[in-house]
């Protein structure tokens, strides 16, 4: 799972390993590498920590290479990394709009194909790509976000019809606000967390356990005839 060190990331491998899945977690943080493959080494569970790129291809192709060496399969892919920045559109620099896209849009891509491949010549898969309520919303000041996981959702729509006959589940999960690192900052300013709350049905922000169980459903025979669809995780936020 790309994304791997990450506030969701980590916890989805964990939920992975309890299910008995071993794990690949892939980050460009080592630091937050280690953390969670210690993690994961004390829980039992068989671990590989490699460092990745996403938005680097050759990176995610010696990915793949090292994944295929140690496993010679891949069963499921997670593609959790992602950044944002909180910005009008007149604020936004085009560096920046590139960095969100390449990273949330291109890296999804890259690691589809590049990992794909993989399953199709297994002929079997599941991969589950992280979108976001911003898939479907268009919130203020997520210009280049909203873009990139809207192109996400899209994108697993596409794969999904082309890889329908080689038996690989292609969805999306749908996240509504979740505190992690992605958006800590926002959430620690004066009145936003009540804010964001209040705009949830359910009156609460996600945890990352709620993105635990829908990536196990979605990484599951449970989901086998499930595919091109958007899991949302919201609490409600975008039912109506
Ligand atoms: N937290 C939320 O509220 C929320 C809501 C909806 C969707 N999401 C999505 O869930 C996913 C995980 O988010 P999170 O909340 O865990 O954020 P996070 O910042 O805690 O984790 C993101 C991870 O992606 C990694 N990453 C960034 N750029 C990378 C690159 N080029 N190559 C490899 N790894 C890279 C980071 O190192 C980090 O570990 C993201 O795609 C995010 O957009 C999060």
């Amino acid at each position: 799972m790309t994304g791997g060190a990450g506030g969701l990331g980590r916890e989805v491998a964990c939920g992975l390993a309890e299910f008995g899945a071993g794990v690949i977690i892939a980050d460009q943080d080592r630091t937050g590498l280690a953390e969670v493959k210690n993690r994961l080494d004390d829980m039992g569970c068989e671990v590989l920590a490699l460092e990745l790129d996403v938005t680097d291809r050759d990176s995610v192709e010696r990915a793949a290479g090292t994944v295929v060496q140690e496993y010679g399969k891949l069963d499921i892919l997670v593609n959790a990394a992602g950044i944002n920045l909180r910005k009008p559109v007149m604020d936004l620099s085009e560096d920046e709009w590139d960095r969100i896209i390449d990273i949330n849009l291109k890296g999804t891509y890259l690691c589809c194909k590049i990992m794909g491949a993989r399953m199709v010549r297994q002929n079997r898969g599941k991969i589950i790509n992280f979108g976001s309520v911003s898939s479907v919303l268009g919130h203020p000041e997520h210009s280049a976000y909203a873009a990139s996981k809207g192109g996400v959702l899209l994108f697993t729509k596409v794969l999904a019809m082309e890889w329908a006959r080689n038996n690989i589940n292609v969805n999306a999960i749908g996240p509504a606000y979740i505190e992690t690192a992605l958006t800590r900052d926002y959430l620690s300013s004066e009145g936003n967390y009540e804010k964001i709350a209040r705009s949830i049905p359910m009156g609460r922000l996600g945890s990352p356990s709620d993105v635990v169980g829908a990536v196990i459903y979605l990484s599951s025979s449970a989901s086998d005839f499930v595919t091109g669809s958007i899991l949302m995780v919201d609490g409600g936020r975008t039912a109506d």
